[in-house]
């Protein structure tokens, strides 16, 4: 199995761009198929999930092109069969086949999707939603045939504002009859930018990227071009990764108003950063206090970025802690960290963590548990003494685009063995 082999303790300088979002991107390929003529979707980036996508798509008999971070969806010729189980379970994201199947063709035949094991992740707030606007449920162990006579909007409380659950209801309602409003939907940058793609279609959507959206339905979706908005957690990445081995590291295509939250922490840890408009300039210093972390959904400190995180709060003078309260087992990459050296302690609920500082790490052989734990393990080789090694690499390449390649420009010594 390939591997990622860092020789740590190389400063990093220079410019990372950053490429579209995956937790966009995964969405608005499966939102393509509702369009009745093609579409074009560009800065999408080179990551495996798209690939996965791509694979449902022709499976589907949709025709899709690729070419230099631009994809051209066009599925008139579509057909609406089963999606099999090994397509299904190749990542999270298939599960947005529900809702645009659904929305298109009134029936959709698949199974439970797969995605990172950092927690259950039921799907019962997206099911809950496609019975309020008319659908039947049959549910057999992780097979689900979901099907409506004809769906009709609805006023739909989610009660728990979940990225997944807000776009596929979305997906599903767009060209039901009348009005949808979803109440305490989730707000992430993602979901406005997948409705923007749909208005750009001709769909009515109102209040994407607030707590109240509205949907009226339209029965005809045109063709447009789209992009994907700048990766907010590949950009938060590299702003860490700046943080500690950083000497004037500027992160440019990125928006800094998405990680707020993230600046916010960074700068009370005595992080120094220059923020421009589309970019921030790192500088890098030794000396950060400890801080606090608690995760929460949009626009609180992100989840996604709490793991990679747990790593800048090993170099930080004293005690930290990390409170996840989105992910019931997101601290498996934590028990890795310690392989490196890191001085954790991880209270029994699994929601809380300890972190002290500041803690020299060392070389070590370690495995990604999921996305963003296999990150957390990347970044703490780059500041770590000697060679560190990570295996289940396939987990890092589903969400960060050419990172290898961005980390080596900037002086990083790293390579895929
Ligand atoms: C999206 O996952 C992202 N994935 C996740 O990023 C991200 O962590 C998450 O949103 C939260 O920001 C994609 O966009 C593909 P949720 P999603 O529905 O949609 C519970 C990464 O690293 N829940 O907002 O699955 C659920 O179990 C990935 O890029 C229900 O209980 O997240 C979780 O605890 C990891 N029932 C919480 O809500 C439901 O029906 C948040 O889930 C749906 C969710």
């Amino acid at each position: 199995m390939p591997k990622i082999r860092i020789e740590g303790g190389h400063k990093l300088t220079g410019t990372i761009p950053i490429s579209g979002a995956k937790n966009s991107v995964v969405a608005l390929i499966p939102t393509a198929i509702l369009c009745d003529e093609t579409v074009t979707i560009s800065n999408v980036p080179e990551i495996t999930d798209v690939d996965d996508l791509e694979n449902i798509l022709v499976h589907l008999n949709a025709e899709i092109t690729r070419t230099n971070g631009k994809v051209e969806i066009n599925s008139s010729n579509i057909i609406n069969k089963e999606i099999t189980e090994t397509l299904s379970k190749k990542l999270r994201a298939s599960y947005y086949f529900m809702g645009a199947l659904l929305g298109k063709f009134n029936r959709v035949e698949m199974y439970f999707p797969g995605g990172c094991t950092i927690g259950a992740r039921p799907i019962n707030l997206h099911l809950k939603g496609f019975e309020l606007l008319g659908a039947k449920i049959t549910e057999e162990g992780n097979h689900f045939v979901i099907e409506a006579e004809k769906l009709k909007g609805n006023n739909i409380y989610l009660d728990f504002p979940s990225v997944g659950a807000t776009i596929n209801i979305m997906l599903a309602a767009v060209k039901a009859k009348g009005k949808t409003v979803i109440d305490n939907a989730a707000a992430e940058p993602e979901i406005a930018n997948v409705a923007t793609f749909l208005n750009n279609m001709g769909a009515k959507i109102k209040g994407a990227g607030t707590s109240t959206i509205t949907i009226t339905g339209v029965k005809y979706l045109h063709s447009c071009f789209h992009e994907v908005i700048p990766d907010r957690i590949e950009a938060g990445t590299y702003l860490i990764m700046g943080a500690l081995i950083g000497e004037n590291l500027r992160i440019e295509n990125m928006i800094p108003n998405h990680l707020e939250a993230l600046i916010a922490k960074l700068t009370e840890a005595g992080v120094e950063m220059e923020i421009g408009l589309d970019n921030i300039l790192i500088k890098g210093t030794n000396n950060y206090k400890p801080i606090d972390i608690k995760t929460l959904v949009y626009p609180g400190f992100a989840t996604d970025l709490q793991q990679v995180m747990s790593v800048f709060l090993t170099q930080c003078q004293g005690r930290s802690s990390i409170e996840e309260t989105i992910y019931e087992n997101r601290f498996q990459s934590l028990l890795e960290l310690e392989k490196m050296g890191a001085n954790v302690k991880i209270r029994p609920d699994n929601h809380k963590a300890t972190i002290r500082g500041k803690t020299p790490l060392h070389g070590a052989d370690v495995n990604s548990t999921d996305l963003r734990g296999g990150a957390s393990l990347l970044v703490a080789g780059l500041i770590a003494d000697g060679i560190t090694n990570i295996d289940n690499i396939s987990y890092i390449l589903r969400g960060y685009d050419h990172i290898i390649e961005k980390l080596t420009n900037v002086g990083a010594k790293i390579e895929i063995i």
